[in-house]
Parts: C-alpha cells; sequence; structure tokens
C-alpha cells in the first residue's frame, strides 16, 4: 500500500471561504483537532497577510507538535521572513512559497516574463531553505499553464532545494483524465521530482474537487492537499474527509491509506462548522446530516435486515452515530415499528399500519417528521393520550441592548395556568433571551434540558427580512428536541422556537412518565426527536 500524506489547509485555504474569518483562539483548537485527526501537514496561515495571521502560525507552531507545521508566502523576501518567524517555535516546520505560472497570470497579474518567473521562483525558494529543509514550491494556476512551461518551472524549484512540488488547480478548471495527464507528464519530463514528495491542490469550481484530487494521486501524487468540510476560496477545496474516506472504503482498487483516524472525522467536521459558522450541507457526503440516513420503505427494510445492503460506509467509521433511520412519506411500517419500540410501545400489525398511513399523510405537510410526531401519533391510535399539548406558551419577551452595556433580557411564560418570569444577560440580544428562557426551564423542569444547537436563517432579503430560527435541546439521556420558528424579529424567532423545543421536551416526558410503567430502558443518543 502506499502512503498518502494529508495536507491540511482549512486554516489557511479554508479560512481564505467567504464568510470564514477564525481568531488565533479557534485556530489553536482546531490545529489540536487536526493533530487528533492525524494529518501530516498543518498549513497553518499566511502570516505577511495579517498579524492575526501571524500569531496564529506561530502560536499553533509553539503547541502542536506532531504534523508539521507550514506557513504560505510569496515569492517576496518580507513573506518568507515572517513566515520564518512565525515558525521559529516549530519542532516540525515548512515554508510553503508560490509564485503563479500561467499566461493570464503572469501578463495580467505579475507583469512578468517566463524568465523573470523562472528567477524569482528559485530565489524564493532558496531563501525559503535559507530557515528549513522541508520548502514547498506551487505553480500557482499549474492546470492552466503550459505543461512544458510548468515542467521548466518545477525542475528550477527542485534544483533550489524544493522538497515538496505541489500541483495546484487553482481555479477548479481541471477535470480527472486531464490532470492525471499532467502529473504523468511532469514525471516523465522532470526525472528530479522521484526524489521530491509530489502533492496535488484542487479547488470545487466544477464540482470536481475530489476526483481531481484522487486522479493526481492515482498517477503518481503522494501528498493531497484538502480542507476540512471541503473549505476555501470560492466553491471551496478538496474535502478532506471525501478524499480520505473514498480512500479507505476503496483501498483494494487504491492500494493506498493515509495515517487519519476516520473516527475523528465527524468530530473535526462539526468542530470547524461551529467555529467557522458555515454549516454543513445536508446531503454532503460523509459528515452531511443525510449521509447515513435512510429514508425509502426498502432501503430501510434492506438495511434493517442487513445494513450493508444500501451502506458502504457506516456513519460508526467516521465517529458518528448518526440516523440511521428516518421517517418520512417514503417509510415502511418497519421504519415505524422500529421507533415505536424504542419507545417502548408495542403495537399489533393493524394498528402499525394506521399509525404509518397518518405518518405518510403528516409528512405531505411537514417536511420533518419527528419521533415525538410518531409517538403523539401512535398514542392517538392507541386513544391514550392527545399528541402535544401547548405546556409553556410565551406571553412576553423584553430586551436591553446597545453599546456600552451588556444585554439583558426578561421572559413571561404561562405554565399550567401560573405565569413564571425568567431573566438573562448574554453576549448579545438573542443571547439574553436564550439565557432567561433558560433560566425559567431550569427552575421548573431541572436542569436537564441544555441547549446544544442554534442557528438562524434570513428567508427573505432586506432589513425587515423574515428570521428561522432553528434550536435543539438535549436532555440527560441525550434524546433531543427540536424547536422552529418563524418570525420577522430575530429574538422572537428564537423564543418561540425554544418554547417549542421546551414543549416538545415537557411532552415527551410526561408521555414517558404516563407509558412506562417500569423505568425506561437506557436509550442511544439520538437527533431525530
Ligand atoms: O489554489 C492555489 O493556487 C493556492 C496556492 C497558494 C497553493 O492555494
Ligand atoms: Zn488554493
Amino acid at each position: 500500500m502506499r502512503r498518502i500524506k494529508i495536507f491540511d489547509t482549512t486554516l489557511r485555504d479554508g479560512e481564505q471561504s467567504p464568510g470564514a474569518s477564525l481568531n488565533v483562539g479557534q485556530k489553536l483548537v482546531i490545529a489540536r483537532q487536526l493533530d487528533r485527526l492525524g494529518v501530516d501537514v498543518i498549513e497553518a496561515g499566511f502570516p505577511i497577510t495579517s498579524s492575526g495571521d501571524f500569531e496564529s502560525v506561530k502560536l499553533i507552531a509553539a503547541e502542536v507538535t506532531r504534523p508539521v507545521i507550514c506557513s504560505l508566502a510569496r515569492t517576496r523576501p518580507e513573506d518568507i521572513d515572517a513566515a520564518a518567524r512565525a515558525l521559529e517555535g516549530a519542532k516540525r516546520k515548512r515554508i510553503h512559497v508560490f509564485i503563479a505560472t500561467s499566461d493570464i497570470h503572469m501578463d495580467k497579474k505579475l507583469r512578468m516574463s517566463a524568465d523573470q518567473v523562472v528567477e524569482t521562483a528559485i530565489r524564493g525558494v532558496k531563501l525559503a531553505r535559507n530557515h528549513t529543509d522541508d520548502v514547498e514550491f506551487s505553480p500557482e494556476d499549474c492546470s492552466r499553464t503550459d505543461l512544458d512551461f510548468m515542467c521548466r518551472v518545477v525542475e528550477a524549484a527542485i534544483d533550489a532545494g524544493a522538497t515538496t512540488i505541489n500541483i495546484p488547480d487553482t481555479v477548479g478548471y481541471g477535470i480527472p483524465t486531464e490532470v492525471s495527464r499532467r502529473i504523468t507528464y511532469l514525471r516523465a519530463k522532470v526525472p528530479g521530482v522521484s526524489k521530491i514528495t509530489l502533492s496535488i491542490h484542487c479547488h470545487n469550481d466544477l464540482g470536481l474537487a475530489v476526483a481531481n484530487s484522487l486522479a493526481a494521486m492515482e498517477a503518481g501524487c503522494e501528498q493531497i492537499e484538502c480542507t476540512i468540510n471541503g473549505l476555501g476560496e470560492r466553491a471551496g477545496n478538496a474535502s478532506l474527509e471525501e478524499i480520505v474516506m473514498a480512500l479507505w472504503c476503496r483501498r483494494e482498487s487504491f492500494q493506498a491509506e493515509t495515517g487519519i483516524n476516520t473516527h475523528e472525522i465527524f468530530k473535526t467536521s462539526r468542530l470547524v462548522s461551529e467555529l467557522t459558522g458555515i454549516s454543513v450541507q445536508r446531503n454532503k457526503a460523509i459528515v452531511g446530516e443525510n449521509a447515513f440516513a435512510h429514508e425509502a420503505g426498502i432501503h430501510q427494510h434492506g438495511v434493517m435486515a442487513h445494513r450493508n445492503t444500501y451502506e458502504i460506509i457506516h456513519a460508526e467509521d467516521v465517529g458518528w452515530e448518526g440516523q440511521q433511520i428516518v421517517v418520512g412519506k417514503h417509510s415502511g411500517i418497519h421504519a415505524i415499528e422500529q421507533v415505536l419500540s424504542k419507545h417502548r410501545y408495542n403495537l399489533d400489525k393493524d394498528q402499525l399500519r394506521d399509525v404509518t398511513n397518518r405518518v405518510k399523510q403528516l409528512a405531505d405537510s411537514k417536511k420533518t417528521i419527528e419521533e415525538d410526531d410518531i409517538v403523539a401519533i401512535a398514542l392517538n391510535v392507541l386513544d391514550q393520550l392527545a399528541p402535544n399539548e401547548q405546556l409553556l406558551e410565551l406571553k412576553e419577551v423584553s430586551v436591553m441592548t446597545g453599546n456600552g452595556f451588556t444585554p439583558s433580557a426578561t421572559v413571561k411564560l404561562l405554565i399550567g395556568g401560573r405565569e413564571v418570569i425568567g431573566m438573562g444577560t448574554g453576549v448579545g440580544p438573542v443571547d439574553a433571551a436564550a439565557h432567561a428562557l433558560q433560566s425559567v426551564i431550569h427552575q421548573e423542569f431541572g436542569p436537564s434540558l441544555e441547549l446544544k444547537e442554534y442557528g438562524l436563517k434570513a428567508i427573505t432579503g432586506g432589513t425587515d427580512a423574515l428570521a428561522n430560527a432553528q434550536i435543539r435541546f438535549s436532555d440527560q439521556e441525550s434524546n433531543s428536541f427540536r424547536g422552529e420558528a418563524i418570525n420577522k424579529d430575530i429574538i422572537m424567532a428564537s423564543v418561540l422556537a425554544m418554547v417549542e423545543g421546551a414543549n416538545r421536551a415537557v411532552n415527551f416526558q410526561k408521555r414517558s412518565r404516563s407509558q412506562s410503567k417500569a423505568p425506561p430502558a437506557p436509550q442511544p443518543s439520538r437527533n431525530a426527536l
């Protein structure tokens, strides 16, 4: 098996994602997790671009000692000097030098001749070699660079001391066959390539970054540059989790492996998403919420009979419990039966058929069917209890905010006919309102309900846009309770979503108490409620 090095550039190219800015502390947290994940190289930043980038590289270099810590620089002396200074405390350090080599970049951006670019590349690599023996060189926009000129620059960079040559598809223009031919050409024309590490770096403008990276790897690249969740400039970079799991799942075909601990993938993905504020697309391969979920009845039945019927990777392989069976309008009786038996309800076949039909009807009008929707329907069928009751009702919310003082909020709720007031402060008005509501929940129902997720989206444009707030509470047994609300006011949307989630939780507890003669068996954690 070939050992492929994983070069993670989440903290450099990934952070170039529009809207994904990270502070120094957040970068260190991610770098530590990348270390646990087992990446070979962490590209920690581009120190000349900002003092924040400089400080992050410096801190990561001092604190994270197993992987190589890499710092990006143009060929300019001041860039290389900043990169080297930031890396001073590193145990294993690399300077990554780049200059553009495509005609359009040389003419229009650099305004340099081909000869000048070669000379500048040589100077840059030599300068970097004064600071470390580990120097990577990238001919930027390589996939649009003339093949023979690429060979000329690469040969010159190797002669100047580059120990890794990275081939960037900067604008995501490459297609797998062409990328593969380029790598094969380079290896044939530049014999020095066999003595250094050949690397690939693909962007995803055509959605081909992972395919192109794998094609380059098959053609001889030993290092793949990628990012968590595929973050990066424009459409992003090749996604680390997809590359690693493709290699893992098809290792016999690729005859290649990585040093990644796949069980850390999910955690890393969620950490990056949380800290960058960029959520993971629901149907994203490997780490999307739907990646291991089965909705169609035929699939659910197959998976229940044998998981491998419809799964090539299991959620646990990437360190996730996932949500295996999701109930929707395509689901069958087996999935409903599984959900209900998890909640300790045993219905006969006729009752199950009745519940399944009603669930399908509900799914026609409601996007997501929650487990407690199914339980409520079952209880209706069993004629034991009414569906979700509005046990908590929001009466008032008031928020004080502005610059120069701590935002504070007061909420008034009606609980079983009684008015209950909660107060809280926070970093912003929504945070303050959340704390005020949580104080009521804690006071009335104990400390067991925790706010695990919060998300806010503008549905329409403009300052009067409708806001959609989505939250998830979790109890001590890891049952989770979703809430969602739409309102013109983001605070109202947030509080109403939390009230909905709290109502679900309280109803669930009430039903569980009245249903279970014996105390409920411990349940696996799940996200479906
Ligand atoms: O995409 C690109 O060309 C880059 C280089 C700096 C390697 O990110
Ligand atoms: Zn890039």
